[in-house]
């Protein structure tokens, strides 16, 4: 691991780094770059915004972060990611899953939610998938979650039957209910009216200084780039901090 290189950061280990990453789909046989040597570095703690134009590939960014797709080989130390010390690269099958649901907490830009289960399933789904089984403790954190984040009395919805916004609040509270180190969200406040995208920020900045959680947030807001510790643009496949 090296310095992150930045302001009083300096002599901090980062926590997450990423290297040279490139990521270029392929579709009907033509190719789509996306991602052409971004490199980023998060310390332990810190909470990082990632704006930038829609298509420019913040959500892709997000799932090699999070395991959830792996970059493009390339020569000499390009596609590198590691979190607390692990290459992901080096992580496969069982152990990958491992990572994801032990470090790692992700909020899908479309929510993802499983559409057979009730709100509050949703929620300790993470929690089983993480610890094999879910106990009363595990409901009650779910349920005193679900109550904060505003859907006390939608526990036992189907997501067909919430708003987008509420969504929105399911996906966070599955994030966070396993207490993740390392918190991924794509554009968690996207579809919420201004007071209640401020209430998600306050629950999000409650949950960053109580667990001292590192954060990647991909958003579109000012008003969530203005809470976080810094701002990163990705600018033509690379990131600029201009
Ligand atoms: N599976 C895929 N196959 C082909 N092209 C893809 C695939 N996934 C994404 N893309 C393309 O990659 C580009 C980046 O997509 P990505 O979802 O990362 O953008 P984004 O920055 O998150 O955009 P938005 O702000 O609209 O969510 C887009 O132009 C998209 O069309
Ligand atoms: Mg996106």
């Amino acid at each position: 691991m090296i310095g992150v290189g930045f302001g009083d950061l300096a002599t901090t280990v980062a926590y997450l780094h990423a290297a040279n990453l490139f990521k270029t789909y392929t579709l009907h046989r033509k190719r789509v770059p996306v991602l052409r040597g971004v490199s980023l570095e998060v310390a332990k703690g810190e909470c990082v915004a990632v704006l930038g134009k829609s298509g420019s590939g913040k959500s892709t960014l997000l799932h090699l972060l999070g395991g959830l797709d792996r970059p493009d080989r390339g020569g000499a130390g390009a596609g590198k990611i590691s979190v607390d010390g692990v290459d992901l690269a080096s992580l496969r099958f069982r152990s990958l899953d491992r990572y994801r649901a032990q470090s790692v907490g992700f909020v899908f830009q479309l929510y993802h939610l499983l559409p057979e289960l009730s709100v509050l399933e949703n929620v300790t789904i993470a929690a089983m998938v993480k610890g094999g089984s879910i106990g009363a403790s595990t409901r009650g954190r779910a349920v005193e979650m679900l109550g904060e984040f505003g859907l006390g009395d939608r526990l036992a919805h189907r997501p067909a039957e919430l708003s987008g916004g509420e969504r929105q609040r399911v996906a966070l509270a599955r994030a966070l209910i396993n207490t993740p180190p390392l918190l991924l969200a794509d554009e968690p406040t996207g579809n919420l009216d201004p007071a209640t995208g401020g209430q998600i920020l306050d629950l999000l900045d409650a949950f960053r200084n109580r667990n001292s959680a590192t954060m990647v947030i991909v958003t579109h807001s000012m008003d969530v780039a203005r809470r976080a510790d810094r701002v990163v643009r990705l600018v033509d496949g690379v990131v600029s901090t201009a």
